[in-house]
């Protein structure tokens, strides 16, 4: 899949609509705490700005669902981008109104404009024609450089390219070559590792990868639900009840392939589900009543590290524990650090993973760290993601 980039066609002077996802963290204060997303289209913003061209950026900040919420306003994003950039960010105050307009206008080469949140119109999400349109008639040209927000099939990541000429930003041709190599020809052993709330979500991911993977090691609470197929005794571990029946499925076709998957051994436990609950490491087949998984145990974190030691290729994606909770937050370490200082070809994907890569002080040994959560892993999957469906071909 060869897509054509802003480098195939000529910028100068034009004016890009350039889709970004700056769906970033924000405390209760509004501030950004972490801000990958943005530093990580700085190749395209750059790019773009040597080149003379217009930017028009456009994004979604968390879940407005189609009306103003002022708390998921871009003004933080504005000054953040503003101060990384060292020139003046205009925040627009509307996404295809007057002030957009006005703003475009203004514009002279090298100039960033930010449209205020997308999903402040419930047309976004709705993929609306006229909406389409409107947003198109700002620029000349759209790049797609929201690799996070490619598997949504909304306005501002495909339905505007009907209407102009439309090509990859740098981040989004980068995860895409990154992830693709990893998955078409990964070196043996290829290991993966799981982990995060849900099996549901990894279902397709996991049934894609048994047909590469030599290891896969399942962490986090999709666990419990892994344990609960076998016969495990789970106490009031978080699982799901109707995916038992494809866990199973899942743990036979491993063993079919001869693909070994790797539960967790030994849990930390508490009976409450707060930051500082009282914990205590048991099996992880026998968890007592009343009490519920926490985290990965000590056993389990030597175990899962003896495998990413063997491993020449890694991909991870989701947390091995309560990972919003720093006294459960061991497990992701230990796995984030063992990842980080391996010397396999590593793609680590998803908020909670990428944040503990980051925190090892050994993020630059990753070979990709994806900016993506819900789109790495259906890319992973093998799904044509609709943001990069609608963007011309080389
Ligand atoms: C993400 O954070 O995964 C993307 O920004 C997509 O956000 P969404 O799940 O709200 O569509």
């Amino acid at each position: 899949m060869k897509k054509k980039t802003f480098m195939d066609i000529d910028v100068s002077g034009k004016k890009v609509l350039v889709r970004v996802d700056y769906n970033v963290p924000l405390d209760e204060n509004g501030n950004i705490i972490d801000d990958t997303r943005i530093i990580a289209t700085l190749p395209t913003l750059t790019y773009l700005r040597k080149n003379n061209a217009k930017i028009i950026l456009v994004t979604h900040l968390g879940r407005p669902n189609g009306s103003v919420v002022p708390k998921f306003s871009l003004k933080p994003i504005a000054k953040r981008l503003g101060q990384i950039l060292n020139i003046e960010i205009k925040l627009s105050k509307d996404v295809v109104g007057e002030d957009a307009h006005k703003l475009v206008e203004e514009m002279n080469e090298g100039d960033v404009v930010l449209l205020e949140n997308v999903r402040f119109h419930k047309e976004e999400e709705q993929n609306d024609e006229k909406f389409c349109k409107e947003l198109a008639s700002l620029a000349d040209i759209f790049v797609n450089d929201a690799f996070g927000t490619a598997h949504r099939a909304h306005a501002s990541t495909a339905g505007v390219s009907r209407y102009l000429p439309s090509v990859a930003g740098f981040l989004m041709n980068k995860e895409l070559i990154s992830i693709s190599e990893v998955i078409d020809n990964p070196t043996k052993p290829f290991l993966v590792i799981f982990g995060g709330a849900k099996v549901s979500d990894k279902i397709g991911v996991i049934n894609r990868l048994l047909d590469k993977a030599t290891t896969i090691l399942i962490g986090g609470a999709m666990a419990y639900t892994f344990i609960a197929a076998k016969g495990g005794k789970i106490g009031m571990s978080r699982f799901e009840e109707d995916k038992l029946e494809i866990a199973k499925l899942i743990l036979e076709e491993a063993e079919r392939r001869n693909v070994k998957i790797l539960l967790p051994v030994d849990t930390v436990v508490s009976k409450e589900f707060i930051p500082n609950a009282v914990a205590k490491t048991v099996d992880s087949f026998n968890i007592p009543d009343g009490y519920q998984g926490m985290d990965i145990g000590k056993r389990t974190i030597k175990a899962f590290i003896k495998e990413i030691k063997k491993a020449k290729t890694i991909v991870w994606n989701g947390p091995m524990g309560v990972y919003e909770f720093d006294k459960f937050k061991k497990g992701t370490n230990k796995i984030a650090k063992a990842v980080a200082k391996s010397h396999a070809i590593s793609v680590v994907g998803g908020g909670d993973s990428v944040a503990a890569v980051n925190a090892t002080g050994y993020a630059d040994r990753i070979t990709h760290i994806s900016t993506g959560g819900g789109a790495t892993l259906e890319f992973l999957e093998g799904k044509l993601l609709p943001g990069v469906a609608v963007l011309d071909d080389k």
